[in-house]
């Protein structure tokens, strides 16, 4: 039935038996775009023993030959650019400009894994023992980053820095494509196989993309990726013995995977309620900008969105003003037409950021514009006078409300940052206050650094909305906001696991 997109197992495109599909609904018609298979649990337990035999010859395969297959896998996804972004513009209305950009710098994610890969797996460390205390030098440790196999001929390092087998990468639908390569990048070039379930939103976009990967010729078995309800194969996948590494971006659903994911390493970026410090001396105009641009990019779907705004009495009227300024000018509808603001994900998408609008309005915050929904279109929508006793102020709209909160000292905002400074009555809500990101706005270089080093966050931006990239930097959150840090050099090192052998000598 050519009508269901095929899932990818053992170098091929595959029906499952199920004779089942999964439903991709377009947001902007909220009619069927694309299905995909339903896989069945015993087509993931297929797929997981392929992934486990692929990976023992790809570990022997040499770093310049898998930095190789990766370059060429980033030039064809970059010349396949357009119906890729194509689906992400129909599975997940991501205007077309910047499904094109999500594309694109997927290659360059590739290729910069690619290298990085040769760069620092290429390398090795000698220790000797008399540096410590009460050790003679008698003993030599040997610990390099590339995998090592007694057998293979063309490698010979005694300590090494091996690959941890199959890693199983769960990307978001905000980014199905782009944070499905920044898991399968490092994995490949390490040595590891790799298994992908894309986000049913996105899956199309993300099975293309798969696509570009097959035409670069990896081996057989060392790339699957399997489509489906995650009430069916969502926790086998994440409980499966066969898996040795979970690497997931998305929501809460993290946290229940970390709770049930057994003895394997993670890598977890999950939502967060990215603030944004606003002080007396800030250039108002870059801050209004950068809270425009950060707040209400891609209708507000990032998890490095400025989700709060804490800002200064004294210059806060003027901000909001400078603010709502550059929201009347942006573009609300569809996303072929490039608009600035699209329909969120889905219904209940819609819904939950309307339950948060609603609660707001009556606590009375100060809507600086009316509330506007059209089906999963909601129209930009700024909340000024926020309080803490409002949901918006803790809650993560992943949408295009924006809350603005007064403060009237550094220490407040910071304190509203780290949920640390409100009675037992929000004490419910400090899982909400976790972030990935912070930025703060001020000229004053000292005071941004002391503030930078009082936010409980992964990232702080000195005079710039929070970004995940360039894809090179680290990237974390703190709290419930993730597990360790991603970025290529760190997702590399975390795909593997350290080895040494000593010489003893006589
Ligand atoms: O949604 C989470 C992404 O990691 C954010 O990435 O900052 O490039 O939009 P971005």
């Amino acid at each position: 039935d050519g009508d269901v997109f095929k899932y990818y197992c053992e170098g091929e495109w595959k029906k499952s038996a199920s004779g089942k599909s999964v439903a991709i609904i377009n947001p902007t018609t909220r009619k069927t775009q694309y299905k995909v298979q339903a896989c069945t649990q015993e087509e993931v337990n297929k797929v997981m023993e392929i992934a486990k035999a692929a990976q023992k010859s790809w570990a022997k395969t040499p770093l310049w030959k898998r930095a190789e297959l990766l370059h060429k896998a980033a030039a064809i996804l970059k010349e396949h650019k357009a119906p890729i972004a194509e689906c992400l513009v129909k599975e997940i209305a991501k205007p077309a400009k910047d499904a094109v950009t999500e594309v694109v710098r997927s290659g360059d994610l590739i290729s910069y894994t690619a290298e990085e890969g040769v760069r620092i797996l290429g390398e090795g460390k000698f220790l000797v023992s008399d540096s410590f205390p009460g050790n003679e030098r008698t003993k030599y440790c040997l610990t390099s980053k590339q995998n090592t196999d007694r057998n293979s001929h063309f490698i010979h390092v005694p300590g090494v820095q091996i690959p941890l087998g199959v890693i199983l990468a769960i990307p978001p639908f905000n980014y199905p494509v782009n944070l499905a390569v920044s898991k399968i990048g490092p994995a490949l070039i390490a040595g590891n196989s790799l298994v992908l379930k894309p986000p049913t939103q996105g899956a199309v976009a993300a099975l293309h993309m798969v696509h570009c990967f097959h035409l670069a010729g990896f081996p057989k078995g060392l790339i699957s990726c399997v489509t489906g309800k995650g009430s069916e194969i969502g926790d086998f996948l994440t409980m499966h013995p066969g898996v040795n590494c979970i690497s997931f971006t998305g929501g809460d659903t993290g946290v229940a995977i970390s709770k049930k994911a057994g003895m394997v390493p993670l890598q977890m970026e999950l939502g967060g309620k990215d603030a944004c410090i606003v002080l007396e001396d800030a250039d108002l105009d870059l801050a209004a900008g950068n809270i425009v641009k950060g707040g209400f990019s891609y209708s507000g779907q990032r998890c490095t969105a400025v989700k709060v705004v804490l800002v200064m009495e004294s210059v806060a009227d003027t901000l909001v003003e400078k603010i709502k300024a550059k929201v009347a000018k942006l573009t609300v509808g569809p996303p072929e037409d490039n608009c600035d603001i699209t329909p969120v994900v889905s219904e209940s998408s819609a819904n939950f950021i309307e339950g948060l609008v609603m609660d707001a309005k009556q606590k009375d915050a100060t809507f600086c514009q009316p509330y506007k929904r059209e089906g999963n279109l909601i129209w930009p929508l700024l909340l000024d006078n926020v309080r803490p006793d409002m949901r918006i102020a803790w809650e993560e709209p992943f949408g295009p409300v924006l809350p603005v909160i007064h403060i009237n000292s550094v220490e407040e905002g910071i304190h509203h940052c780290n949920a640390s400074n409100f009675g037992l009555q929000y004490a419910l809500r400090l899982i909400n206050s976790t972030q990935l990101q912070g930025c703060v706005f001020t000229k004053d270089i000292n005071k941004a650094i002391l503030i930078s080093d009082a936010m409980e966050t992964g990232t702080v931006q000195i005079n710039s909305a929070p970004a995940r990239g360039p894809d090179h930097f680290p990237f974390q959150g703190l709290k419930d906001s993730g597990i360790g840090s991603q970025g290529i050099t760190n997702s590399i090192n975390m795909m593997t696991k350290v080895k040494t052998t000593v010489i003893n000598l006589p």
